[in-house]
């Protein structure tokens, strides 16, 4: 499974009891510490495992390097990044590859492992399932404060952090709980993941923009005009796809549109279940765990934003 459903990762069943899960995953800086940005890839690269529900197991190594313009030594922080990042997952680097590119660019390719009868896909959110998100949105608000410059050390710091943070206590914990459907938070927003599992399971949902997890200082930033293009571009190809209450400003829709780079997890669970699973990724001190909306029977709009 993978492409018709346009789930996080591949899967493919090599015996009854475990299925190869396969994901890969690279981009250009987001941040200007060598060191941070491969930490940050490596953490995006494994989120598509663990939003499978899946255990990674290894990586390989994807790198463009401008190696006439910048030192052997940057490319060596941003794969010490990398390695941390994958160390602190149990998870092994078994070989890789670089170029010579005018820009830099890292990431990694991911093979994890899952009982088929346990794979967490995008497809299956039930009506009555609340909607519950593992990380604070507004990186990309911030990343592009960071790159204007016009942002505090400090709240660049938490962006960093979160950016960095594994999704392995979510996935783990929601694994234990038993939750009916999963994607990651990435280039989409938050609007366009959850558009997209909303789809693939056949289901509405109602989400409450109060209730939305956010960075302090995302808010100001947006309104000081360090909203990123793509939450433009995210906003004209989903936000059709939803009702809008009228109290929604267009800085709020563009909020929900805001592209994520290593968001958190979206679960979909049932709500016999949401206490559990909150009180779980609490004691586990994600980032966030908040109960964002609730699923519903398909209805005359995929998604419905209430204040
Ligand atoms: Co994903
Ligand atoms: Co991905
Ligand atoms: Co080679």
């Amino acid at each position: 499974m993978g492409i018709e459903t346009g789930d996080d990762a591949g899967v493919y069943r090599l015996t009854d009891d475990i299925a190869l899960v396969q994901t890969v995953d690279f981009f250009t800086p987001v941040v200007d510490d060598p060191y941070w940005f491969g930490a940050i890839a490596a953490a995006n690269a494994l989120s598509d495992i663990y939003a499978m529900g899946a255990k990674p197991l290894t990586a390989m190594n994807i790198a463009a390097f401008p190696s006439k313009k910048l030192s052997n030594e940057v490319l060596a922080k941003i794969l010490k990044g990398g390695y941390d990042k994958a160390a602190e997952a149990d998870v092994l680097i078994v070989g890789g590859h670089t170029i010579d590119d005018n820009e830099p660019k890292y990431g990694m390719a991911v093979t994890g492992i899952v009982s088929p009868r346990r794979v967490v896909t995008n497809s299956a959110a039930l009506p009555g399932d609340r909607l519950v998100l593992t990380k604070p949105l507004g990186v990309g608000i911030l990343t592009t404060a960071i790159k204007a410059g016009t942002v505090s050390s400090r709240a660049a710091a938490r962006a960093t952090r979160s950016m960095a943070s594994l999704n392995r206590t979510a996935a783990e914990s929601m694994v234990r709980v038993g939750v009916s459907a999963c994607t990651d938070v990435t280039g989409f927003g938050l609007i366009g993941h959850l558009i997209q599992m909303l789809r693939a399971s056949k289901v509405s949902a109602i989400i409450r923009f109060r209730d939305l997890p956010l960075l302090p200082t995302a808010r100001e930033l947006a309104g000081d005009g360090m909203t990123p293009g793509g939450a433009y571009h995210n906003l004209e190809f989903f936000g059709k796809d939803a009702e809008w209450d009228a109290k929604l400003s267009e800085l709020d829709r563009l909020i929900l549109a805001d592209p994520q780079t290593s968001g958190g997890l979206l679960i979909s669970v049932p709500d016999k279940k949401v206490g559990q699973l909150v009180a779980l990724l609490k004691e586990r001190k994600t980032l966030a765990a908040s109960v964002i909306g609730v699923v519903t029977a398909p209805g005359s709009a995929l998604l419905t934003v209430e204040p």
